[in-house]
């Protein structure tokens, strides 16, 4: 029986493509002119779901105004940069993700005016501001689709990839959110098929055509010149394809990774890159991650290695997919990061994120959401995302440690992926109660439940009726009352922010892998000029014990999420979930 992934199976890999380092208050003893500082290496992300960040005019959704009012908010966690999920015109198949004009902004989210000042809010805080492009496909409903389907000859017909049904059925293809998870769809108009790798409703563009690939340049420069600081490139290691069509072995698509393999990292990806790199990137001062880095560690370096010219940063996936409902490995997480952090040690460069859009809340996957380990999970969480070697991601409402909301009925579910993965698990005869349960761990609408803004009701998110519900345990999990709580999980996340921008050491310290075979503990090592940092994360709710090699010895307390430690020598004795920052003597 087929399985159809849920979650992020597109990574997402960052670009950020400037090379001047800004000036940090950073304190490190060693010699910085070694460091190969970049701005986008040293900032910290903070993602919003602009649907479900802040309503301002009562319609349930949220929106720029909504974002503006709440920018002090958003200043006050010392973030330094803002990337937002897609804000075009969109019939909102897939929430944006399917645009139809890609020089304006979407009516549920306001006007290119609201745009203009919400930038100049963030740039007026110095915080910059990241753009989704979207352009492995558009909408159907974009004037170029539109064209291209009306007939064989239009102008815009090779705007897109089409497959006259003369020639019989196209080879098969995979698609991520197809109810039949098809991605060919015949339009009866010119009798041929059109490719989605997404929905339908979101035709795959033809980046063969040298006319598309400078329209989404011009588009970017319009973007860049109004002020954007970088951009996230959605889905973009499949945008070249082999247009040979090959035919590939029978039930590949049950594993994802034969997909990516497949349709990913396609045969001009690094030249479109290289233009890109050349006529966007290299013109401003703008940083860049791409989604998605193919299926092997020499891919992801082909992207980001900087004599290359393409990508600042790469995004995988390999972390956020490890959660899974039926349990974990945890041993394979530390191996799975580790991996990554050492790969990427000396060259290039990596994101780091345990939760986004795409996904579940990150204390639900990767934590532990009962009352009693909640606060401490999250906090847990946030110390491991801000002390790893990359630049960090956070998902908002991360930082109040939200957790993901139990929906009872397919009915309560908006995303088209969830409903369309629900009517082919049916079809194809699965156990409806096992998939609800997966449905529930790890959907992405579970991720897109609206901020927590305080205890009234719709936790202030809107006035009136939320396009998703809000989680019930706003009464207490909430901006507001976090803000009062000096031990809440914001002040937390604040305060490991904080440290991050303050130590270079996070930022630059080589990476080094503790206990690796230690089922409850993920420690390692930052290590810059003389200093070295131990950081220990219980991943457990029982107590754990580190005994660490005898020269360790652990010296200043840079973090603790718990008032106290117990030290002993050189063995730590962590609480559940305990996340501790140590300066080693
Ligand atoms: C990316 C986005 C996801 C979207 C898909 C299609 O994976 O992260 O949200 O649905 O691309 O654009
Ligand atoms: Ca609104």
């Amino acid at each position: 029986m087929k399985t159809i992934k849920l979650i992020t199976i597109l990574g997402l890999a960052l670009l950020f493509g400037c090379s001047n380092a800004k000036p940090v208050n950073a304190d490190a003893t060693e010699d910085k002119s070694q460091l190969d500082r970049k701005w986008w290496k040293e900032d910290v992300i903070y993602q919003i779901y602009p649907r479900s960040f802040k309503d301002s005019n009562g319609d349930g959704i949220g929106d720029l105004r909504g974002i503006i009012q709440e920018l002090d908010y958003i200043k006050s966690l010392g973030i330094d940069m803002v990337w937002l999920n897609p804000i075009y015109s969109s019939p909102n198949f897939d929430n944006g993700y399917d645009i139809s004009d890609y020089r304006n902004i979407m009516t549920d989210f306001g006007t290119m005016a609201d745009f203009d000042a919400m930038v100049k809010g963030m740039h007026d805080r110095g915080i910059k501001f990241v753009m989704d492009v979207v352009v492995n496909h558009s909408s159907d409903e974009h004037e170029w689709f539109k064209q291209s389907r009306s007939s064989r000859d239009n102008p815009y017909r090779d705007y897109y990839h089409w497959w006259p049904a003369e020639k019989g059925k196209p080879p098969h293809r995979f698609s991520f959110f197809d109810e039949k998870a098809d991605a060919w769809e015949y339009d009866e108009k010119t009798n041929a098929y059109y490719l989605h790798y997404f929905g339908d409703k979101q035709p795959d563009l033809n980046w063969e055509n040298p006319k598309v690939r400078q329209e989404i340049y011009d588009m970017m420069k319009f973007w860049a010149e109004k002020g954007v600081d970088g951009f996230r490139l959605d889905a973009f290691q499949y945008v070249s394809k082999d247009i040979t069509w090959p035919t590939y072995e029978e039930g590949y698509e049950k594993d994802i990774m034969k997909v990516v393999g497949y349709y990913g990292m396609g045969p001009h990806l690094h030249q479109y890159l290289q233009e890109m790199h050349d006529q966007v990137f290299s013109k401003y001062n703008v940083f860049s991650v791409s989604e998605g880095v193919g299926t092997t560690l020499e891919h992801a370096h082909s992207l980001v290695d900087p004599e290359r010219k393409e990508l600042n940063m790469a995004y995988h996936f390999e972390g956020v997919d490890i959660a899974k409902y039926k349990g974990w490995d945890f041993l394979y997480f530390k191996n799975n990061f580790t991996k990554w952090a050492e790969s990427f040690e000396h060259k290039g460069w990596i994101a780091i994120f345990l939760a986004n859009h795409d996904s579940a809340r990150m204390v639900s996957r990767f934590g532990n959401d009962s009352p009693a380990f909640r606060a401490p999970s999250s906090k847990m969480l946030n110390t491991f995302l801000l002390s790893m070697k990359g630049t960090p991601y956070t998902y908002y409402g991360d930082e109040l440690g939200m957790t993901s909301m139990h929906f009872d009925s397919i009915d309560q579910f908006r995303d088209i992926a969830a409903i369309n993965a629900y009517k082919f698990a049916k079809a194809s005869g699965r156990d409806m109660d096992d998939f609800m349960k997966e449905l529930n761990f790890m959907s992405r609408d579970k991720g897109r439940t609206p901020m927590q803004w305080d205890d009234s009701k719709n936790a202030n998110f809107t006035t009136g009726t939320p396009w998703l519900p809000v989680n019930p345990n706003h009464v207490k999990i909430n901006v507001e009352a976090e803000n009062a709580d000096k031990d809440s999980c914001l002040n937390y996340f604040r305060k490991m922010v904080q440290l991050r921008k303050d130590n270079l050491i996070l930022v630059y310290g080589d990476y080094d892998l503790l206990l690796p075979e230690d089922k409850q503990i993920f420690a390692y090592t930052r290590t810059l000029g003389d200093d070295r940092w131990l950081v220990l994360l219980n991943f457990s709710t029982t107590e754990a014990v580190a005994a660490l090699p005898n020269e360790f010895s652990p010296g200043d307390i840079k973090i603790n999420n718990y008032d106290t430690v117990s030290v002993d020598g050189s063995t730590v004795t962590l609480k559940p979930y305990q996340a501790v920052i140590f300066a080693l003597k």
